[in-house]
């Protein structure tokens, strides 16, 4: 893999020759940009030694031609690599990726690039916990960036804690797990489903739920990063759409379930995160319902089963649903999977779910497995559900 290997400006400069050693010897191509901050720490002959190519450290290099070819450096090397990793991370640079400031080589490099990026922070474990770098850690995250957390231990500065860069090793798994992922939904379809419904009870009023769609709009971004075409079919929500997704708004569960018939031929997965109302008031009046001190007794219909209609159609297609429970997930989800003809079910917890940027998710398998991924932001819980999703289908491939 053609990788490009950010240096930071911190002690533990010095590791990130190791880590470059260690990729250079899996068969990695390394192009290593340093900070001016790095350089404080770390020569960049130790690197040009280490890879054999020149180290890139300036935006506008001194002394070379001013041509567009050097001005625009941070480009042709974003374009070219497949992979953005950062080791060490300092807490100014994860401030700077955070808000897109974009002031040297690497931090231009960072938003000109649009692959996998892996962050190994290491610093202070007083700047580590602060408030604003965890902020940052935390938008990265959302971001889909992969980071590898510090690891606990003694540090440059005399403090024992969390802060220290991690192990060239674990740096170099998570970079080659990142890669791994990147490309590997190539030729799906995905069609999510994601956001409440409204149900209209009169031209002002409507019946819906808590969800923010940010479930759904994360599985969305993640296979479109992988690689996915995406139809997103989503309720009303205060999200921007990701990049390159076909979205389709709806406001209704009958529209929804009109939406998802349509593109349904078009789909190889489908993921149902959204929250569909249960019930509808059938015959919506059109006019608006004057206050008054009278009691209002509504008479609800039950909306239609998208999941289940879909579980009916759906071929050799991977049918994944979503259950948000308030008592026994496990068996609550069990019950859905089969009785909508599901090929895994994602549980989590009403209180857990709605709204939050992070999740709980347990998966339940079709073969009777029960696989717990715990908490994480929801954009890194959808690419779990995307690895198992696809696990699924390659062993649907496989045994036909
Ligand atoms: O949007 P967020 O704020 O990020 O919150 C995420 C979430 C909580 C909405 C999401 O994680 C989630 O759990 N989505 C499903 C919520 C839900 O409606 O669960 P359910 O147990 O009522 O429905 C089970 C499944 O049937 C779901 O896949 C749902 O999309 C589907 N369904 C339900 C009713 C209906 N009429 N048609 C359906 O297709």
């Amino acid at each position: 893999m053609n990788l490009v290997l950010g240096v930071g400006g911190g002690i533990a400069a010095y590791k990130a020759a190791e880590l470059a050693r260690v990729l250079l010897e899996r068969g990695h191509s390394v192009q290593v940009v340093m900070t001016s901050a790095a350089q404080q720490f770390v020569r960049p002959l130790t690197f040009a030694a280490l890879t054999g190519r020149k180290v890139l450290t300036e935006l506008f290099p001194r002394g070379s031609e001013e041509t567009l070819a050097s001005a625009t450096e941070h480009i042709r090397v974003a374009q070219e690599c497949e992979l953005l990793a950062v080791a060490p991370a300092t807490a100014n640079l994860l401030a700077r990726f955070a808000h897109g400031l974009a002031d040297d080589l690497l931090t231009a490099l960072y938003l000109a690039f649009s692959g996998p990026v892996v962050l190994a922070p290491a610093m202070n474990t007083h700047m580590w916990r602060h408030a604003a770098t965890q902020r940052n850690v935390e938008t990265l995250r959302q971001r889909g960036h992969v980071i590898v957390e510090p690891e606990e231990g003694p540090l440059a500065c005399g403090m024992v804690g969390p802060g220290r860069l991690a192990d060239p090793a674990r740096i170099v798994e998570a970079i080659e797990a990142a890669a791994a992922r990147r490309r590997d939904l190539e030729g799906e379809c995905v069609l999510v489903t994601a956001g409440p419904t409204q149900e209209p009870l009169d031209p002002v009023r409507f019946i819906s739920n808590r969800s923010s769609g940010k479930m759904g709009y994360a599985l969305a971004e993640a296979a479109l990063a992988r690689g996915a075409r995406v139809i997103l079919i989503s309720g009303p929500v205060q999200l921007a759409p990701p990049t390159g997704a076909e979205l389709v708004r709806v406001q209704t569960a009958t529209q929804m379930r009109e939406a998802v018939l349509e593109r349904l031929p078009e789909a190889t997965i489908v993921i149902k995160a959204a929250a569909v109302a249960d019930y509808y008031l059938a015959e919506v009046p059109r006019q608006k319902r004057k206050k008054s001190a009278a009691r209002w007794s509504l008479e609800l219909d039950p909306t239609p089963d998208i999941l289940a209609e879909v579980g009916q159609l759906k071929g050799d297609r991977i049918l994944v649903g979503f259950a948000a429970e308030t008592e026994n997930l496990v068996e609550e989800a069990r019950r859905k999977l089969l009785a909508k003809n599901c090929d895994m079910l994602v549980a989590n917890r009403v209180e857990d779910a709605f709204g939050a940027d992070d999740n709980e998710l347990t998966l339940v398998l079709r073969t009777g497995e029960t696989i717990q991924l715990g908490r994480g932001s929801k954009r890194e819980l959808a690419d779990k559900i995307l690895d198992r999703t696809l696990q699924l289908r390659l062993s649907l491939h496989a045994a036909r």
